[in-house]
């Protein structure tokens, strides 16, 4: 954690995104205080996925390097909501490296673009996010390229450590932002898991034995750590339908992942789409006390699972909020997809 902190820092426009305080969220809920992480300028990539797909190819890159390749002769690739293949077809770039990007057939073309626009090649794949990452793992293994991805099997787990060391910097920031301020309750959004094992290792090692109790937040078309957790293993969700949070659309939980949230998580909740848009509308009017703030689709989920549990008694009091509660929510991402943002500021997608 502590070398992907000095190099992330040391990269151009590096800047600590903003952590904001909700004041009228915690007004309505009862509790002291809720903060919300805001990863929407990270960059200028639009998510906090720039943290750790760039990082890993650095390092990479640098890896390569000592054993006599140069950038030109290596190639990275991984699968991809979009945001992931963002942030490392951005690494690939600024390292001299080419990128192969894989997406399934419901990445929006605006998010293919903006990877191309790093100069990836991206391939689009018929089929959903797994069905992405075995064609990037069969042609990569053809090919001699090197994966890049952020979820982990056996047998591949560097990597993905290296990318969720990368993550790890926006909870280390975060506590710096908090000075004396102590959290209670962490909501952390889960695709693969990469985000919530990366945000759990700094909390551990700054709080110890009073480390927050940590609540993981999925979409319910595709709670597969609920599911794995149920079955106490790794277990696979056949998604059926995609949420709009598209980057929590995850049927498989990554390995690595798993091992460091499976002791560590207190609850695990879903959440329907139902809040989404209404939710990006409020953050973007500016609540009281609180800057506009741009929320992509994720960013609305652990804001949508506080209310949720708000609304019920008994899960409220079983997750232990009161009038002392310090509670940390991540907005993983701005207008990743600007079109699709554009409309639901627009109206579409639900009501406020
Ligand atoms: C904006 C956003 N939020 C949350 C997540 C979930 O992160 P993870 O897959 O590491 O659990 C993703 C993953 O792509 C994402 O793009």
């Amino acid at each position: 954690m502590a070398a992907a902190s000095a190099e992330i820092s040391s990269w151009p426009g590096y800047a600590p995104t903003p952590l904001h305080s909700l004041p009228e969220i915690a007004a309505v809920c009862g509790v002291k205080a809720v903060l919300y992480k805001d990863e929407a300028t990270r960059f200028g990539l639009g998510s906090f996925k720039a943290l750790g797909g760039a990082y890993a190819v650095a390092s990479l890159v640098a890896a390569q390097k000592l054993a006599g390749k140069t950038p030109a002769e290596i190639t990275v690739a991984t699968a991809t909501d979009g945001n992931h293949g963002r942030s490392v077809s951005w690494g690939a770039q600024l390292a001299g490296c080419t990128a192969k990007i894989y997406i399934h057939k419901h990445v929006s073309a605006a998010r293919e673009q903006a990877m191309q626009a790093f100069g990836a090649d991206v391939i689009r794949v018929n089929g959903n996010y797994e069905a992405s990452l075995a064609a990037c793992k069969s042609d990569a293994e053809i090919s001699g390229w090197h994966i890049v991805s952020d979820t982990s099997w056996e047998g591949y787990r560097d990597i993905p450590l290296q990318v969720m060391a990368g993550y790890s910097v926006m909870a280390s920031e975060a506590l710096a932002q908090m000075g004396d301020m102590r959290l209670s309750h962490a909501f952390l959004p889960v695709g693969v898991g990469g985000l919530a094992a990366g945000i759990v290792a700094p909390l551990w090692q700054d709080m110890g034995e009073g480390l927050c109790k940590l609540i993981s937040v999925e979409s319910d078309m595709s709670p597969c750590f609920q599911e794995s957790i149920a079955a106490q293993m790794p277990t696979l969700f056949e998604i059926s339908e995609e949420t709009l949070m598209a980057g929590l659309s995850c049927g498989e939980v990554s390995q690595l992942a798993w091992e460091i949230l499976q002791p560590t998580l207190t609850h695990c909740l879903s959440i329907t789409d139902g809040g989404v848009a209404s939710l990006m509308r409020l953050l973007a009017r500016g609540l009281e006390g609180t800057p506009p703030i741009e929320a992509g689709e994720c960013s609305t989920a652990g804001l949508a699972a506080l209310l949720a549990a708000k609304r019920d008694l008994a899960l409220w009091s079983d997750l232990g909020f009161d009038e002392s509660s310090v509670i940390l929510l991540i907005g993983t991402e701005g207008a990743t997809d600007p079109e699709l943002y554009q409309s639901i500021m627009a109206g579409a997608g639900g009501a406020v």
